[in-house]
């Protein structure tokens, strides 16, 4: 091991017996977490050719069981965001994509510190159930077309070792390491078709669209290689995403959105997303025709029914889905008011997020106790004029002492006195072709 990490740090190239040898070690428990953080540091500053980050992927894929879909009748797409603010994507798209006729598989996360996870967001359905078989999974699957669930521990587990002492060592930040803790888990879980959504800005892992564009492109071509149809949206997280951060009221902005009431931008990237997770899937020749599609199940609420359909099938009760007010609130809801009249110029995803979490919704390390109720419920997005005094947001918390979270708040908010451009959502797409 010494000489692997000598070998990296020099800047040479790992062949596959090394990669293989870190791999199996590491999961294994025989090479100690100091060698391998300095390996990561090494990969961190020295990157890995395409062909060692294809390896590396394949040697984690490989480190534990991997899920069959071959029992799932018909092409099996899924999707995942690199995480940001205020992304709740996958509970709407899934269900619109399903109730156009694909399948939808997916494996989700759990949320830390200022990004959100599907599977808390989940939760805050009462009775929801992310622990199911991979029978249930995929019978599921092929009954009603989609199942959300969180990846068994069996399913790379070296990813789960590395990712967390990435997160204790400064080094998730390498592009080699993202794209293949990203895309041995996509592999592992076994769907036919891949839409990764690499999200760029404050509020993500990838400050700049560059950094997000090497990042996609990575993923896209180990995808491919690897026999997969992976293709990729570069988006924006300069802004949280849509008005709702926090695990309810990110749920809440789902079920308004499948009822034809969700903001302009969180609509767009579902239309976006799900008319490619469409023509993966073989059900449109086309992107136009996919948008078409995901409107229509939008506009006859198809949608919701199957997100009703999804949340029965898991245990869940579907009354929230169909009463979103149930959802019960948090004790105090607090406004943040704009103290000067304007245009708002930027809107800060990481200290939104951040305060989000300060306020219960969200974790600090991964033992946290999540508040589904907390989080933060914007009233305006980048561009939109306000005047003084107006509310700019709404805290909500039950806790008392949050005078550190409405700060943050009130300090993500930057008012110009200038025009300001309502910023695009989708600003690339790669095809993988
Ligand atoms: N998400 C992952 O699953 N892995 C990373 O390394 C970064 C984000």
């Amino acid at each position: 091991m010494v000489d692997i990490i000598a070998k990296k740090r020099d800047g040479a190239a790992l062949t596959k017996e090394e990669i293989h040898t870190f791999i199996k070690g590491f999961t294994d428990g025989e090479i100690p977490d100091y060698q391998a953080s300095a390996l990561c540091m090494a990969i961190l500053f020295k990157g890995m050719n395409k062909e060692e980050i294809a390896i590396l992927t394949d040697e984690m894929e490989h480190s534990g069981g991997t899920i069959d879909l071959s029992g799932i009748k018909g092409t099996v797409v899924d999707k995942h965001s690199t995480g940001g603010v205020g992304d709740k994507t996958s509970l709407a798209v899934g269900p619109l994509v399903a109730a156009c006729g694909a399948k939808c598989a997916k494996m989700s996360g759990r949320g830390l510190g200022h990004t959100g996870g599907t599977l808390d967001k989940l939760e805050a359905i009462p009775g929801f159930r992310i622990g199911l078989t991979e029978k249930e999974f995929i019978d599921q699957v092929n009954r009603i077309g989609l199942c959300i669930i969180g990846q068994t521990a069996a399913v790379d587990p070296a990813d789960k070792k590395l990712y967390a002492l990435r997160d204790v060592t400064a080094t998730v930040e390498s592009i080699p390491l993202i794209a293949s803790s990203i895309m041995s888990k996509k592999l592992a879980s076994g769907s036919d078709a891949i839409l990764l959504d690499v999200k760029f800005g404050a509020g993500a892992f990838m400050k700049t669209e560059e950094r997000a564009l090497e990042l996609a492109k990575t993923m896209v071509d180990i995808g491919c290689l690897l026999g997969r149809d992976t293709r990729a949206v570069l988006t924006d997280m300069d802004q949280p995403l849509g008005l709702a951060v926090g695990n309810a009221l990110e749920v809440k902005e789902a079920i308004h959105t499948l009822n034809g009431k969700g903001p302009a931008d969180f609509v767009e990237l579902c239309i976006s997303s799900g008319a490619i997770m469409l023509e993966q899937a073989k059900i449109v020749d086309n992107e136009e025709d996919g948008r078409k599609l995901i409107k229509k199940a939008i506009d006859d609420r198809s949608g919701l029914a199957k997100l009703v359909e999804m949340v029965e099938a898991q245990g869940g009760d579907s009354s929230y889905i169909l009463h979103p007010e149930k959802f019960p609130l948090a004790a105090n809801i607090i406004p943040i008011k704009a103290k000067q009249s304007g245009y708002i110029a930027r809107i800060d995803p990481l200290a939104i997020g951040l305060a989000s979490m300060k306020l219960g919704g969200g974790r600090e390390k991964m033992d946290d106790i999540i508040d589904y109720a907390a989080g933060v419920m914007l009233t305006h997005k980048v561009g939109d004029k306000v005047s003084e005094g107006e509310v700019l947001a709404y805290a909500h918390t039950n806790k008392n002492d949050v005078m550190d979270a409405l700060n943050q708040i009130d300090g993500a908010f930057v008012i110009s006195k200038k025009e300001v451009s309502i910023p695009p959502v989708v600003h690339n797409y790669l095809s993988g072709k």
